[in-house]
């Protein structure tokens, strides 16, 4: 058997989290090879609710789980940790305002970058999901002085697969025979859905829908309102597809992407594509042994540039906020 990894979840008694634990501790995430010991993160309040959930996983009797730990405490449920999964966060409730939300989640991610930087493994890789998940990511990497910064992403694959899945359910191709999706910018209602590089069955996505308005009048609003489809429809956010994305970050993170394609993921831009360098943007990425590549020189036409602009401009606002707010310095 393999070296274990140790996993450290927050937001452990959560919904996402739910969907999420049960599929690592089988090993849908690291392989199935890889004993993995979780470590799970909650606050006070819900660590009752959270030993429930670590009994459950017990009585699963997971052979590739080596043991669960579960902590109220950052400083304790990062150590070792050589994968992080950012999931707990303030969520937004009714009438607060994008800088209300900003100014809540500020402390937790600051809180968590310094104890990450402080007691992970060396090794660490970080992917947040709570919203505003890309700056939250931000506020993470800015506060984590001892982490390489290119190791803080954000998870955008849950829109990236429903991106899939929209394409797919229109040309009547399986999910499997779709590449080269990307989703460009911020995961909110400004992210950008990108079909100009992809392909259905090997033939430009283009060629396949045969119709450039329902990519703009149908395919990109649905993509980016998805979230909000899933809440009215369940009364609930998405958690099982979110939790799924999440599994297809890591495991392609680790263990790389399938040749010939790429997947999205939110990343401190290099400042390819115009993006501010720092900025955790979504992009298309390539990943081989541990490490993603932002793939370079894609022609960008002048539909896509407004559109990433304004994603990008929305992330650069979102910076400038928490930056005011104490949460990060000016790179
Ligand atoms: P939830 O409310 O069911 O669970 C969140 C859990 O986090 C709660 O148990 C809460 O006690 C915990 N928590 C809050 N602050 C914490 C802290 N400082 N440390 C540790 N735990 C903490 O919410 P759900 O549905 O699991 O969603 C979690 C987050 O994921 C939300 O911010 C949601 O907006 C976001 N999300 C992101 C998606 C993405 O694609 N990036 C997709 C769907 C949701």
């Amino acid at each position: 058997a393999r070296t274990p990894v140790t996993v450290t979840v927050t937001g452990g008694a959560g919904q996402i989290a739910y969907g999420l634990l049960f599929r690592i501790a089988a090993g849908d995430m690291l392989g199935p090879d890889t004993p993995v010991r979780l470590r799970l993160l909650e606050i006070p309040a819900a660590v009752q609710a959270l030993e429930g959930v670590a009994m459950e996983l017990e009585d699963c009797a997971f052979p590739l789980l080596e043991s669960v730990d579960i902590s109220d405490d950052p400083w304790d449920g990062f150590s070792g940790a050589n994968v992080a999964v950012l999931v707990g966060a303030r969520p937004r409730t009714a009438r607060m305002e994008r800088a209300d939300l900003l100014a809540a989640n500020g402390p937790i991610f600051t809180d968590q970058g310094a104890a990450i930087s402080a007691s992970a493994a060396d090794d660490v890789r970080v992917l947040v999901v709570g919203n505003p998940a890309n700056t939250n990511a931000f506020i993470a990497m800015s506060n984590a002085p001892e982490v390489p910064a290119e190791r803080f992403t954000a998870l955008t694959r849950l829109d990236h697969n429903r991106a899939i899945a929209q394409l797919a359910r229109r040309t009547g191709a399986a999910a499997a025979d779709i590449a080269r999706i990307t989703v460009w910018g911020n995961h909110s209602a400004t992210q950008y859905p990108d079909l100009g590089h992809a392909t259905v069955a090997g033939r430009p996505a283009a060629g396949a829908v045969g119709d450039p308005a329902w990519v703009r009048d149908e395919f990109i609003p649905t993509v980016q309102r998805r979230g909000t489809a899933i809440i009215e429809a369940r009364g609930a956010s998405s958690a099982a597809s979110a939790a799924a994305a999440a599994i297809d970050h890591i495991r392609d993170w680790t263990l790389g992407t399938a040749p010939g394609d790429w997947v999205s993921m939110a990343v401190p831009s290099d400042g390819s594509y115009g993006v501010p360098e720092g900025l955790i943007s979504s992009f298309p990425v390539t990943c081989a042994a541990g490490e993603y590549t932002i793939v370079p020189g894609l022609e960008i036409d002048e539909f896509s540039r407004e559109r990433i602009d304004a994603s990008v401009a929305e992330l650069e606002s979102e910076r400038e906020a928490v930056i005011g707010l104490g949460f990060a310095k000016h790179p």
